[in-house]
């Protein structure tokens, strides 16, 4: 009796213990790959889903290439439905982690979305998809999504073939500025593969 009751919490102790560090090691990958500092000061509390058409998904730093990112992913999180969100994709490894001079470039800046429904909201920036130059290594690309505190004015429209104040941007700086507080977030990494020439060539037609 007595045996079988210290096998059951010990069961209970080990799953929980598991389960724990399962969920740790997800939102944990922001201070161990440096997202925490080098994009934001704490990492986020809550899980965002990144699902590309071709049903990759970004999983806290795991590897994807440019090809299979170059069309913007589903996004998903648990919203309140009369919150407005700003969802962010931005590369604090610009223009290489190792000496990141043009850190960060701004990828993908969506404000002013009602719920989760990120087609309704004001695409400020563009998607454009990774790009990391040859030779530069893994690039982290972190996706980071915050609450607003009212309706924003994101104070610039960069269409996805343009360039301009991509590079040298801050997310963090951005969300502060317009009061916004972060609730979730998740990221890849990605190094160059034949496909970042397009990127480069589709960000030159300004
Ligand atoms: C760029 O945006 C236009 C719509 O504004 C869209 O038709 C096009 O597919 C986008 N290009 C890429 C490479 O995402
Ligand atoms: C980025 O900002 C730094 C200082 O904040 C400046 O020295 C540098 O010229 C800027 N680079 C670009 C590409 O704007
Ligand atoms: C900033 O947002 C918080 C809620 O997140 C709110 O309590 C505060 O009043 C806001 N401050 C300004 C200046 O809007
Ligand atoms: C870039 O995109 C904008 C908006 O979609 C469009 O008006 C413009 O013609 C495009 N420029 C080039 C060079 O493709």
């Amino acid at each position: 009796m007595l045996l079988s009751r210290n096998m059951f919490l010990f069961f209970t102790l080990f799953f929980t213990a598991l389960f724990s560090s399962a969920m740790a090691t997800g939102l944990e990958a922001f201070t161990t790959d440096g997202v925490v500092p080098d994009v934001i000061s704490v990492p986020p509390k809550d899980i965002l889903g990144v699902t590309y058409k071709n049903g990759v998904k970004a999983d806290f730093g795991n590897e994807l290439t440019p090809t299979q990112v170059k069309e913007k992913p589903t996004v998903t999180w648990d919203a309140l439905s009369d919150a407005l969100y700003t969802l962010i994709l931005t590369d604090p490894d610009a223009p290489s982690r190792a000496n990141p001079t043009r850190r960060e470039f701004k990828h993908w800046v969506v404000v002013n979305i009602p719920g989760n429904q990120v087609e309704k909201g004001d695409e400020a920036a563009g998607y454009v998809g990774s790009g990391p130059p040859k030779d530069t290594g893994l690039h982290r690309y972190v996706f980071l999504l915050f609450k607003q505190n009212g309706k924003v004015d994101a104070g610039f429209q960069t269409p996805n073939n343009s360039s301009d104040g991509r590079p040298n941007w801050s997310a963090a700086t951005f969300a502060q500025k317009h009061n916004m507080s972060l609730v979730a977030g998740n990221f890849y990494q990605a190094k160059y593969d034949d496909y970042v020439p397009n990127v480069h060539k589709q960000l030159s037609g300004h």
